[in-house]
């Protein structure tokens, strides 16, 4: 019989380039057990010590990783339980439930070319969070031809925001989808309005950040006209910053139509007639991240903040019922 389960109730993972695990971030808790006891018994009766806890699943198997066990069932929530013997303290084991916590609603915002869809790609590659892109979904309609699609483009082509009409059901359809409910959202693009965000707000969207990249007009020009994009992958490329890999992407590469000296300049002007409005909905959760720096260090901004807000979401709420 253990002297102690820690029982882990939520458990968020994050995985490395090869979608391997990287990172399990726990809620758990402590139940301390009396020698005539099951843990069955104990479940509503801990003794219990809360904390959250951080497991890098990178380093040595033998130590770290989980390993399947006899299923015993604590308590219906735990349906997938496993078990781990410690090795520091035979009388331990380990409990792990597969129950998740609230997933992350992230919203990312800046000027055009200030990097929102560079720092998406790498957040959704780390926290596998649905992208939802304002400005693709709009390209998509452009390139199925649809009438949305062919009012959509006379607006991008002006560097002018897109009616609320197309947008706002757009993006609320989109995050309303199962995949983005269980998995999370990063909402990139939207909304460029305070009348944008009301709408969404009214859905019941309320995003846990809002991330601001903010960077000089200058550097924004030379972004945009050094942009490429891969057909094939969706990555994004900068000529001079983040040449492509070899010859045979280089040579597939594309250019978005808005993506020229005369219409960035327009494009920032929406921007700047916008930004301030947007920001007094969200400022209580606004995260200002210096977007002139190199990407990995913007991410690396952008990495802790959501790092810390899961940690946030995985905390216990209150102490485990008796
Ligand atoms: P959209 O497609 O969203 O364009 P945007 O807002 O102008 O932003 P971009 O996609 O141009 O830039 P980005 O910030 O993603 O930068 P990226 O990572 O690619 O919208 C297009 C149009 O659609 C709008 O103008 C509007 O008409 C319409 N629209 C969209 N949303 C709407 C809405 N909500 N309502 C109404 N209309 C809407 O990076 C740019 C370049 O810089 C890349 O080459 C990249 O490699 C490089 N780079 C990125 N980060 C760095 C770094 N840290 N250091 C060096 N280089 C970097």
């Amino acid at each position: 019989m253990p002297k102690e389960l820690i029982v882990i109730t939520k458990m968020v993972t994050a995985r490395d380039e090869d979608q391997q695990p990287k990172m399990a971030l726990c809620s758990s808790y402590s139940v301390n057990f009396t020698a005539a006891t099951s843990p069955s018994c104990n479940r509503n009766k801990p003794s219990t010590s809360s904390r959250n806890q951080i497991f890098n699943t990178s380093g040595s198997p033998s130590s770290k990783s989980w390993i399947p066990c006899l299923s015993v069932q604590l308590n219906q929530r735990f349906s997938r339980t496993r078990f781990r013997k410690s090795k520091a303290a035979p009388c331990m084991l380990v409990v792990a439930s597969g129950e998740k916590g609230e997933p992350l609603r992230v919203m990312i915002s800046g000027a055009p070319a200030s990097g929102k869809g560079t720092q998406c790609e790498l957040i959704t590659e780390k926290y596998d969070l649905v992208h939802v892109a304002a400005g693709d979904l709009l390209r998509a309609e452009i390139a199925a031809g649809s009438k949305n699609g062919k009012l959509a483009k006379e607006y991008m082509e002006k560097g002018q925001l897109v009616p609320n009409e197309i947008v706002v059901m757009m993006v609320k359809n989109r995050l309303s989808q199962q995949d983005s409910q269980e998995k999370g959202w990063l909402l990139d693009g939207y909304p460029r309005s305070a009348s944008q965000a009301n709408a969404l707000k009214g859905f019941g969207f309320d995003p846990d950040i809002f991330i601001l990249l903010e960077v000089p007009e200058d550097i924004l020009v030379e972004r945009v006209v050094g942009r490429r994009l891969d057909p094939v992958t969706g990555k994004i490329y900068h000529l001079k910053y983040s040449p492509p890999e070899t010859e045979e992407i280089a040579a597939r590469l594309t250019q978005r139509f808005d993506d020229t000296e005369e219409k960035v300049k327009l494009r920032l002007v929406t921007h700047n007639t916008n930004v301030e409005d947007v920001l007094s909905i969200y400022g209580d959760v606004t995260l200002r991240v210096d977007g002139s720096l190199p990407k990995h260090e913007v991410f690396s901004q952008i990495d802790s903040a959501l790092a810390k807000l899961l940690e946030q979401k995985l905390a216990p709420s209150g102490s485990v019922s008796t």
